[in-house]
């Protein structure tokens, strides 16, 4: 269970924003909803910001209350919606973006997004002076300095339900399929799929595995009685896309199917640890932002939420628990 910071209700800010950014991930409204009701509890009024960066520019931009975020907490998706913004990138854009936050007496932001908005929020805090406190929300679990992040658990649960029912027809029909995750560089969900989904090996970024070992795990599998098989590969995979690898494999013998889930784990109800994380996380951020006016992310650790500045989060390397790589090939034996 994850523990939580103590803030007092002193305010060094009355007026904040919150908005989402980069890719959705299930259980962003969770984090919206606490934020608000977080925020309202402190006599905080809050602006919700739809369409990322890009609804600063846009008057998309309306205050929010208690009712706003009724009924949210088990959607997936993001009542606020999301984007990306191209715009934002460039300074003199990041600049009018704190001129219009200012219109609205908005003094600090909060931020749910992956790594790529919490860049963007490093650069238009230094900038502006403006504070702002990023909540990591990205299914692909990625971002440096937080052990976890609101959507993984949800996306991994999705794609191990997907999985369950492609072995059926696996099974039936005596074939190999490759299933692709999503994770964009990282391989932190489809280690985690093969794990929980007994798949016979996952083909990740992060350890490079040759056609012929690939095959030699199929090959241990059928010599002892396997008709049917399941290889989860990373979208972010080295070793080529699973149409490459599925015909590599082909030539070596071994026919399959391949079935990529796609967007699939990116929508759908968030598990509970979902729900319970982001609540956690959403309501930090605002302690942090409202009483100490802070910049960085609010994350995980140690299963303690933790406050990193973003300069740091920046320079640092996502997590990798290179172990699983070893547990899962002593599993799949
Ligand atoms: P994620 O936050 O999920 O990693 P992206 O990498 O697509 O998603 O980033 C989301 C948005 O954050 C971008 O569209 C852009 O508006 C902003 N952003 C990302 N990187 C930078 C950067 N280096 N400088 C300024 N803004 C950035
Ligand atoms: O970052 C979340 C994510 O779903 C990645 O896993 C994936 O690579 C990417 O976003 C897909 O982005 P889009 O929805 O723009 O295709």
């Amino acid at each position: 269970m994850i523990s939580l910071p103590s803030f007092s209700k002193k305010n060094k800010i009355k007026t904040i924003g919150v908005l989402c950014s980069g890719g959705d991930a299930p259980g962003m409204n969770a984090a919206i909803r606490a934020v608000v009701r977080t925020a309202l509890d402190r006599n905080v009024r809050v602006f919700g910001i739809e369409r990322g960066y890009a609804g600063i520019f846009k008057d998309r931009i309306k205050e929010m209350n208690a009712s706003s975020v009724a009924n949210i907490i088990q959607r997936g998706g993001t009542i606020l919606k999301t984007s990306r913004c191209p715009e934002f990138h460039q300074k003199k854009y990041r600049k009018k973006a704190a001129e219009i936050l200012r219109k609205f007496s908005i003094e600090g932001l909060v931020v749910i997004g992956g790594d790529g908005s919490f860049r963007g929020a490093d650069l238009f805090s230094k900038e502006n002076n403006f504070p702002v406190v990023g909540v990591p929300g990205t299914i692909d679990n990625d971002i440096p300095c937080s052990e976890d992040t609101i959507g993984f658990d949800t996306a991994v649960n999705t794609a191990i339900e997907a999985i369950d029912r492609i072995r059926d027809t696996a099974s039936s029909h005596e074939r190999l399929f490759l299933v692709e995750v999503m994770g964009r560089s990282s391989g932190n969900i489809a280690i985690q799929v093969a794990i929980g989904g007994g798949a016979e090996t996952a083909i990740i970024p992060e350890n490079k595995e040759s056609i012929q070992s690939i095959v030699q795990t199929l090959e241990r599998g059928i010599s002892r009685g396997k008709t049917s098989s399941i290889i989860i590969v990373a979208e972010g995979s080295t070793s080529g896309t699973s149409y490459e690898i599925a015909k590599k494999l082909k030539k070596a013998g071994h026919d399959s199917r391949v079935c990529i889930l796609g967007h699939i784990q990116r929508g759908g109800r968030p598990t509970a640890h979902d729900r319970m994380l982001a609540s956690a996380l959403g309501g930090a951020s605002v302690g942090y932002l409202c009483e100490q006016k802070k910049t960085g992310m609010v994350g995980v650790w140690k299963n303690e939420t933790c406050f990193v500045p973003f300069t740091k989060v920046n320079q640092s390397k996502s997590r990798f628990e290179k172990s699983l790589v070893s547990l899962a090939k002593q599993l799949a034996t």
